[in-house]
């Protein structure tokens, strides 16, 4: 009964928003209606009466979904990616929105206010996000005078990058932004994500480069932590790139690999839509097979050692299935949410039991890297 009453629901919801409102959001800007977005979404969390009404039309619940890693518990595997919720704003309403967890961030050291506009474009018939934020927050500073002392009902992973700007080129000046975010926010939530991927910040990516991510974990070793550390992969990563990462960071307090940030390769055969910019990562249906690759590839040389977190193009049940089974303990998205709706959580949660069910897995746990 439960079950054919969530199904219904995420139908109903399913066609309000792709044949309503989506129509409607897809006709403005695209940087306009995430800020919208975030406002509502802070609106509804606020009161007790708005959050039930969100968990009615959005929550699915399960004991199959439910699991702990790294001692921390998840009621199911569905995680919000990093960049939806920069400025940790929206936690109240996301776990009754459905999600297990969510990552807030990317948080620098210092407040940074991105990129010059336009930095956000839809790619509508590739299903992608060409994303070129450059790490907008409000920083490390304000962001955790805002959430100290504040209660989670699912696990908060944070997200640290270093600031957007000419000075945190520098190697020794972007390590010591990353350290200043990390130790800022290392009392908040239960995971800690260092993004050393984002394709939209100056000076690029230094820190995929052995030798300066040697010196950089070496730093943020010295920060004392009890909580979980996570690595953020880029989507375009060869094998000997990420053997070279893995080596360095086996070395250092890292437990697990975030698997991936956004695509940049323009000669992806996945873009359908005629390219607008030159600028910025590509999210969604353009990153999915190279993210897969990322994780099969990690989740073959950590396995047992280190915990990998799916995230790129996951839009439905059989996608997060696909990335679970190929090594993913935990899933993350936000391109999957903006193309099908809020209720596409719920019906990937749902659509996981029932993949599951049919596969004879008692729990997610089991299906974990059973392809690989
Ligand atoms: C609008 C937007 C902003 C993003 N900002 C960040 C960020 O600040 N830090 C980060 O690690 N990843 C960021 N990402 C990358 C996502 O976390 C994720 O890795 C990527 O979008 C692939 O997942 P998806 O296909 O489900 O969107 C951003 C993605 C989008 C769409």
């Amino acid at each position: 009964m439960y079950e054919t009453w969530i199904s219904a629901r995420n139908a109903f919801f399913h066609f309000s928003y792709t044949k309503l409102l989506k129509p409607a959001y897809f006709l403005m800007d695209p940087e306009f209606v995430h800020d919208r977005m975030l406002g509502v979404g802070k609106f509804l969390g606020r009161f007790r009466l708005t959050r039930w009404k969100i968990r009615l039309c959005f929550n699915y619940r399960n004991p199959k979904l439910e699991q702990t890693v790294l001692g921390i518990k998840f009621s199911n595997p569905i995680g919000l990616a990093a960049g939806f919720d920069k400025n940790a704003e929206i936690l109240d309403i996301l776990p009754d929105v459905g999600f297990g967890f969510a990552e807030v961030g990317s948080i620098t050291g210092e407040p940074c206010p991105g990129n010059p506009k336009k930095r956000l474009w839809r790619l509508p018939k590739s299903k992608s996000l060409i994303v070129y934020y450059g790490l907008k927050n409000d920083g490390c500073e304000a962001i955790a005078k805002r959430l100290t002392g504040k209660h989670f009902r699912i696990p908060v992973g944070i997200s640290v990058a270093k600031t957007n700007n000419q000075a945190c080129a520098d190697v020794d000046a972007g390590i010591a932004d990353y350290a200043k975010a990390f130790e800022t926010m290392e009392g908040i939530g239960s995971y800690i994500t260092v993004n050393i991927s984002c394709p939209n910040a100056f000076g690029g990516e230094p820190f995929t480069d052995p030798v300066k991510l040697e010196k950089l974990l070496a730093r943020l070793d010295q920060i004392t932590t009890d909580k979980p550390v996570f690595l953020k992969l880029a989507a375009d990563l060869d094998h000997a790139q990420i053997d070279a990462i893995l080596e360095v960071a086996k070395r250092h307090r890292v437990h697990g690999f975030v698997c991936t940030n956004l695509t940049k390769k323009r000669d992806n055969p996945k873009i359908l839509d005629k390219m607008v910019t030159d600028k910025g990562g590509m999210s969604g249906k353009v990153v999915d097979a190279s993210s897969d690759e990322v994780i099969r590839y990690v989740y073959s040389k950590v396995k047992g050692t280190h915990i990998v977190i799916g995230c790129g193009g996951v839009f439905t049940a059989a996608d997060a299935y696909r990335k679970i089974r190929l090594g993913s303990s935990l899933i993350q998205l936000i391109t999957g949410m903006i193309f099908e709706g809020p209720q596409a959580i719920g019906a990937i949660n749902q659509g996981l039991v029932k993949l599951l069910e049919k596969d004879g897995f008692r729990n997610i746990s089991e299906a974990v890297g059973i392809d690989n």
